[in-house]
């Protein structure tokens, strides 16, 4: 049995993720279990966007594919509310008693080239979810149709067209209108704006903020992309080798990073007032994101650490909460880290 707190529609505890190991191609030794997902626990508040952030490799899409259902995970709970307020637990479900929460959880994928079949129109593309769902029948269906992508700027006269026929950003709308069209409660937008250019990302996020007004969505925003993430959520996890490093509200975050990682990752950002860019440097991380069949010791961070001691090579950090924002760094309390923004009050934390 799973419970949540009120306000949450979802609550992940504990999630893990581990994949069977790759055969090895070179080399002697026994190849390990890849840990992608390694004990995450967070909530989904209803009505919010919670960015999910971190290098490529980190374990984000993991985490939404476990949400969705497309892997099932190695152990873990992911309660969710269900439109009639019951809480289930999705990481239990079998395929077929997950069928009813699909229209409810939707999907939006980075590349809507990939996610759309060529050899369908925009309206069949619709169609078929409100067909499959059996949510529209026959007559109703150009109706609402129509509606939908006006909805998202596009004309209902391109319905009949195909995904050919539409630019990058277009197409990321038809992928939006169908992931809207079963009326869902919680999308899952992963990387969903990062291969488009800087004006129609802009626009996109803009209308992704409307949508969620107009119809109270909550949004779970995983980007490798601190920008975006900025731009359009409450909250935000970070992730680093499978596990979360630091999670806050946006603005504590961009202020006073608790976690180094946060604040390399945050150190390639601009910041609008520019006497302080000029001041600023950027923190270069050494080497890449751990591989998580081969987790570092202590702190996965510590090999690409400008503060690692022994400590952290030896001892995994614990969570520390420091009123709502939480980080796993042994110097979290200690650290005078950088943010990108300004402090309107610097007597509680840094400048
Ligand atoms: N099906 C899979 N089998 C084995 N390893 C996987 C699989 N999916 C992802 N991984 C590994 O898990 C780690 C996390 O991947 P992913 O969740 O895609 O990260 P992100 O979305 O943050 O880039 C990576 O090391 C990746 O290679
Ligand atoms: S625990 Fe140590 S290695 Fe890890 S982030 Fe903190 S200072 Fe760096
Ligand atoms: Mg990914």
């Amino acid at each position: 049995m799973v419970d949540l707190a009120p306000g949450n529609l979802v609550e992940v505890r504990d999630l893990e993720m581990v994949f069977a190991p790759r055969a090895k191609l070179f080399g002697s030794g026994k190849a390990r279990p890849v840990r992608a997902v390694d004990g995450v626990s967070f909530d989904i508040r209803q009505g919010e966007t919670l960015g999910v952030v971190g290098e490529s490799g980190c374990g984000k899409s993991t985490v939404t594919r476990c949400i969705l259902g497309a892997h099932k995970p190695s152990a873990g709970t992911i309660a969710y509310r269900d439109p009639q307020g019951r809480a289930v637990d999705l990481a239990a479900l079998s395929e077929r008693q997950r069928r009813p929460y699909c229209t409810d959880l939707r999907f939006v994928f980075q590349d809507p080239q990939a996610s759309l079949d060529p050899r369908m129109t925009v309206v069949d593309i619709i169609s078929e979810v409100l067909r499959v769902n059996g949510l529209a029948t026959g007559r109703e269906i150009p109706g609402i149709v129509a509606g939908l992508l006006e909805r998202v700027g596009l004309q209902p006269e391109s319905a009949g067209r195909y995904p050919h026929a539409f630019s990058g950003g277009q197409r990321q709308r038809i992928g939006i209108a169908r992931a809207l069209a079963t009326r869902p409660r919680l999308v899952i937008l992963d990387e969903a704006v990062s291969a488009l250019d800087v004006s129609v990302r802009a626009q996109t996020l803009n209308l992704l903020k409307d949508l969620q007004e107009e119809f109270g969505l909550t949004y779970l925003f995983v980007s490798h992309d601190l920008s975006v993430i900025q731009y359009i959520c409450d909250r935000v996890v970070v992730m680093y080798v499978g596990q979360i490093v630091e999670s806050a509200p946006i603005d504590a975050l961009y202020i006073r990073p608790r976690h180094p990682y946060t604040e390399a990752l945050l150190s390639a950002l601009p910041v609008p007032d520019p006497r302080r860019q000029r001041q600023r440097q950027r923190i270069h991380l050494k080497g890449e994101v751990a591989d998580p069949a081969n987790r570092p010791s202590g702190c996965a961070f510590h090999p690409r650490c400008r503060f690692a001691t022994e400590l952290c090579r030896t001892t995994a950090p614990p969570l520390q909460e420091f009123g709502g924002h939480v980080a796993a760094c042994h110097y979290a309390a200690d650290l005078d880290l950088r943010g990108v923004l300004s402090d309107p009050n610097p007597q509680v934390a840094h400048a």
